[in-house]
């Protein structure tokens, strides 16, 4: 039986102060969280001070993104066995706004995926389809182009050191959610793709829904059969929007 994991992607959002209090709100209210994994996941240089709060407690640690490399000369980047010192337990890789903003590869993410499993964080593979894609029928083909890229490199079995997440790069800060039956039948695909190459690994691997997902939506997306957990944006900015997702 998977767990539910629900991770909260901060992106380039908070300070210090509102950090702080965030994390004093998610922890007053982790005890009504039960049978969830909870993690989040803080801009870089919050993340020693988020770990610090967090220690001890149930709810994780992540990075949004992480080096190819593990060190030289590559102004900019951190590693991933920084981020495991510092406390991390996850890193999220090829999130759509790290490939269409900042224009990373398949190639790119998959060898993210590597430097990240090699350290020892569990690596959260974003994939998902463009608005333009869907419109045109191919989403699975793009997703599983994505997927290839790691199954490629890495082999199928690094899937079960990591987590997938789905998220439709339309539903992504728009407020459109993708509805639970779309949304499933994706997280089947990919299941049923990684199945075809280890039936293991495809019982084990978390597949994460990420997508304008929040306390209205979140119940019905997570009771889908494939659907193990989300990957929250906007709603996991502050406590009272983050926890009842996690409750759900
Ligand atoms: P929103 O929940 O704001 O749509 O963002 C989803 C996301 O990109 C999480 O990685």
């Amino acid at each position: 039986m998977r767990k539910t994991l629900v991770a909260g992607n901060w992106k380039l959002n908070g300070s210090k102060d509102s950090i702080k209090t965030l994390v004093t709100d998610l922890l007053a209210g982790m005890s009504e969280v039960t049978d969830t994994q909870v993690a989040v996941c803080p801009p870089y240089i919050y993340i020693p001070m988020v770990a610090e709060m967090l220690e001890g407690s149930a709810v994780a640690v992540g990075s949004q993104d992480n080096a190819d490399q593990e060190s030289g000369a590559f102004t900019g980047e951190v590693a991933a066995p920084m981020l495991k010192e510092m406390g991390c337990t996850y890193a999220i890789v090829g999130h759509s706004e790290r490939r269409s903003i900042y224009g990373e590869t398949d190639a790119d993410t998959a060898n993210k995926y590597a430097a990240a499993r090699k350290a020892g964080l569990t690596p959260i593979l974003c994939v998902g389809e463009l608005l333009e894609e869907r419109e045109n029928g191919i989403t699975e083909d793009v997703v599983a182009r994505q997927l290839d890229a790691v199954i490629d490199l890495e082999g199928v079995e690094a899937l079960a050191d990591g987590v997938i997440a789905y998220e439709p790069v339309w539903a992504i800060g728009t407020g459109k959610t993708a509805s639970p039956e779309q949304a499933q039948a994706v997280h089947a695909f990919i299941r049923g793709k990684i199945s075809a190459l280890n039936e293991d690994v495809a019982a084990k691997v978390q597949i994460l829904y990420g997508g304008s997902m929040n306390a209205g939506n979140a119940a019905e997306l997570l009771a889908m059969e494939d659907i193990d957990g989300g990957l929250i944006g906007g709603a996991s900015l502050a406590a009272d929007t983050f926890l009842p997702i996690c409750k759900a």
